[in-house]
């Protein structure tokens, strides 16, 4: 198999010929005009947009059939034509000349070819296949997007303005490696990536001038329901930055293998009456390590922001002066419904939604039962499976219906998703004939119903919901 050596050219005002006046020879003189190319396109006929190019001085066209003496002078030759004799005319005299040729979809005919970018200016990251198999190569580049950060280009340009700085400050090799590894472990990453380039470069400065301590931060990430692949890219991307990772009981194995490999892992799980540790305990927990210099990953089930005491936390680091990121996540009533095909509202059935948690902080703290049991709306419960029995009550006693749709998601996004329907009068009975565990959300409304008309079969155990007709588990 031909090998390409992988380099990257400067092109700046070097001359280049497309051959071709179509659709492909302007995407092919689009990539060199970026490189900033002279470019040069031959061809008896220019589509309109090459034209226009022309007027505005992009390009220079020769409206005549190729010729030997159109490579005159050129470094690179694109044969972007569909007429297969004047490719390979084009690759014929291009390798006599020692000119580099590509042969557009023509592999064997390519002395250079174009890699799939990923481009995150001013650092370029070039796959290629070398021609074997273009669609990996494009599917490659899909998953590099998603894991190289925006911010991965202004970092380069910031780090980049200090290159001449650092040089004059560190004599040696070894110590200039050691300050960068020391500013791409410290909190100049995170500055950079929240638009913050003044402190980034205030702190660069500090570094310089060995003033700066290693700061550290906390980064508060919502995890979703389960499903890895409902993570952010945005807590995908920090998860994999994070020196130390404190982290809940309703956080997925599947999403803990995603963080780095070498980070510390606490867990600090809250499961009903399992407080491994107090949440006064985490919040100084996670105060500690920032001051130590640590940057934390703080990740929660679901969403941060909903029943999941982020609010607390963040209220302490506030209190502490440490630096955070907040990184919202889909929460389970957000998750549970679309995995369960279940529309939190739709125009027939549910006008509103209410979250509502079935665990209140203090005893004796009663919900608002008259507004909830209101109908035409949906209700999302967290944690209400142990109280199942008195939100059945209290619903049915300020008057919904005893008919009323419920779905019991268990596990909701997860591989072992399980969702039993049944109706509000009999709640509390199915969840015990059922068995349910913990983690679950009860979606009681109309809206419910739907669940034997949407569901998908994207999550196999939810099909035991249908295997046992609705007349038994009801
Ligand atoms: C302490 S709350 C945390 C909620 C979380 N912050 C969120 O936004 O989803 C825990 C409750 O969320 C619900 N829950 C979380 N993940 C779930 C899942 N995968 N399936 C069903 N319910 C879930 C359950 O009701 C569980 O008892």
């Amino acid at each position: 198999m031909v090998q390409y050596l992988p380099i990257f050219t400067k092109l700046d005002n070097k001359p280049v010929l497309v051959v071709g006046g179509g659709d492909v020879a302007l995407r092919k003189a689009r990539a060199f005009l970026k490189a900033r190319a002279d470019v040069t396109i031959v061809a008896p006929e220019f589509c309109q947009e090459l034209l226009e190019a022309e007027q505005d001085g992009e390009v220079t066209l020769i409206k005549d059939y190729f010729n030997e003496s159109h490579l005159a002078g050129k470094m690179l030759v694109i044969a972007a034509t569909d007429v297969e004799s004047v490719n390979n005319t084009v690759f014929e005299l291009a390798n006599q000349h020692n000119i580099f040729v590509n042969v557009v979809d023509d592999q064997p005919k390519c002395s250079f070819i174009f890699p799939s970018i990923v481009d995150r200016d001013p650092i370029t990251i070039a796959i290629s296949s070398a021609g074997t198999a273009p669609v990996l190569a494009r599917r490659l580049r899909e998953k590099l997007e998603t894991l190289i950060p925006q911010h991965i280009g202004p970092l380069a340009t910031l780090v980049g303005s200090f290159r001449d700085k650092v040089k004059a400050r560190f004599k040696h090799f070894a110590d200039r490696r050691q300050f960068w590894e020391s500013v791409f472990d410290s909190s100049v990453v995170s500055k950079v990536q929240v638009g913050d380039t003044e402190a980034a470069t205030e702190q660069l400065h500090e570094m310089l001038d060995a003033k700066a301590e290693p700061e550290g931060e906390v980064y508060v990430i919502g995890a979703g329901p389960g499903d890895p692949e409902l993570l952010t890219l945005k807590a995908l991307q920090l998860m994999q930055q994070a020196d130390v990772v404190v982290y809940d009981y309703l956080v997925s194995d599947e999403i803990m293998d995603l963080v780095r490999r070498d980070a510390d892992l606490i867990c600090v799980g809250k499961r009903l009456n399992y407080h491994s540790v107090k949440q006064e305990d985490t919040n100084q927990m996670l105060v500690d390590l920032a001051k130590q210099g640590k940057k934390v990953c703080r990740i929660k089930g679901g969403d941060p922001f909903i029943y999941g005491r982020g609010g607390e936390e963040v209220q302490v680091l506030k209190a502490h002066d440490v630096r955070y990121q907040i990184v919202p996540g889909i929460t389970a009533a957000a998750g549970c419904s679309a995995y369960a095909g279940i529309p939190l509202t739709h125009r027939d059935h549910a006008q509103a939604i209410q979250f509502v948690t079935g665990h209140c902080k203090k005893d004796g703290q009663e919900l608002d039962w008259q507004g909830l049991a209101k109908p035409n709306q949906t209700l999302a419960i967290y944690m209400g499976v142990i109280k199942s029995p008195h939100i059945q009550a209290k619903l049915l006693e300020h008057g919904r219906s005893a008919n009323t749709p419920v779905a019991i998601v268990e596990n909701g996004t997860r591989k072992n998703q399980r969702v039993v329907r049944t109706e509000l009068g009999q709640l509390a009975e199915q969840i015990e004939a059922h068995e349910i565990v913990s983690p679950a959300l009860l979606i009681i409304g109309e809206v419910a119903a739907l669940h034997e008309e949407l569901a998908w079969f994207g999550q196999s155990a939810q099909i035991s919901s249908f295997a046992q007709p609705l007349t038994d588990v009801a």
